[in-house]
């Protein structure tokens, strides 16, 4: 029974009757707000190649956080930016350390607001890698050790949720049993299950100072070129314990979402990464995109392909959005 019987358009010709309609929505529950948060007292240095996006001390970040939260927004990751490094990124398991730090402070100041922490010791390491070196060469085995550590000190410290990004083999199994063992079996793991070796972190790694001192994290992260490797990325953390899973970038790898959705009941997040969101920045500036509808058709295309939650950098004003019922 197709046309004239059928005419699509029906339903598109005002915005009420398209909103009746919608398929897909986003809602404040689904944002997790990344945070970069670093040493000292008034700190408040924005990120050249992220405008808008801050490297902040735990004062000004507490400020943050509760600014979100009034728009709505309950969930944060941190970042850290340590003011030493060395060679097994031991600043990311000291229970003084930066994000240690902000995690009391955020859970004390404000402890409605889930804090999810980033488990990875690139930005803690010398050589910027996100493990321990052996001949030169990032060891599997002995990574999982510190990244253990690095997830009990956040979990210790009030984390609600801990999230290994480092693409080792067997470290949310690792991650798990450590916080078992010390009688934090009710803290979840979120795992980048899938995680590329994307050019789309580029600003982060300037955010972050994290950028590998040789080489690149190909031997680690995954091939851009693969999906059916990351479903057994996936069901591999899902029979360690990973309770939520991850698929990071979001844009480019939106049919891996899409694949993993269809086979996994588990809630899914995927990360809108950082040059995402400085390409999005960089052509609204330059008035070539319309950058708000950018942020929102961006945003729904991650959601519609089957994410429940979502890491973005743009979260505060999506929340304004949502609050006053703006739709684009
Ligand atoms: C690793 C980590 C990275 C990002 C999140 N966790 C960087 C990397 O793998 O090089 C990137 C996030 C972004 O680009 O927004 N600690």
């Amino acid at each position: 029974m197709a046309f004239p019987i059928q005419r699509l358009r029906r339903l598109r010709r005002t915005e009420t009757l398209r909103r009746l309609v919608r398929e897909t929505t986003l809602h404040v529950d689904d944002l997790i707000y990344p945070l970069f948060v670093t040493h000292g007292r008034g700190v408040k240095q924005e990120i050249s190649s992220m405008p808008g996006q801050y490297r902040m001390s735990v004062d000004r970040l507490l400020e943050e956080v509760d600014e979100a939260h009034s728009l709505g927004v309950k969930a944060v990751i941190l970042f850290g930016i340590p003011d030493r490094k060395d060679e097994r990124g031991s600043e990311a398991y000291n229970p003084e350390g930066i994000v240690q730090q902000a995690i009391r402070s955020i859970k004390k100041a404000i402890p409605a607001v889930a804090v999810v922490t980033d488990v990875c010791v690139d930005e803690y390491t010398s050589h910027g890698h996100c493990g321990i070196l052996r001949d030169g060469e990032v060891d599997n085995d002995l990574t999982l050790e510190v990244l253990g550590e690095m997830a009990l000190s956040h979990a210790v410290a009030g984390a609600d949720l801990v999230a290994p990004s480092d693409m080792m083999d067997g470290r949310v199994a690792h991650i798990r049993r450590r916080l078992d063992e010390s009688g934090l079996a009710q803290v979840p793991i979120m795992s980048y299950a899938a995680k590329y070796a994307s050019c789309f972190y580029g600003p982060f790694r300037e955010a972050a100072d994290s950028a590998p001192q040789f080489g690149d994290r190909r031997s680690y992260q995954m091939d851009s070129c693969n999906v059916r490797e990351a479903l057994r990325e996936v069901e591999l953390d899902v029979e360690e314990g990973a309770d939520i899973i991850m698929v990071k970038p979001a844009l480019a790898y939106l049919d891996v979402l899409a694949r993993i959705r269809d086979r996994f009941p588990l809630p899914l997040a995927a990360y809108n990464v950082s040059g995402e969101y400085s390409m999005i920045m960089a052509a609204g500036n330059k008035g070539w995109i319309d950058r708000d509808r950018a942020v929102w058709e961006v945003l729904h295309s991650i959601k519609r392909a089957g994410a429940d939650l979502i890491l973005t950098y743009f979260a505060k004003e999506v929340a304004s959005w949502i609050h006053q019922g703006k739709s684009f």
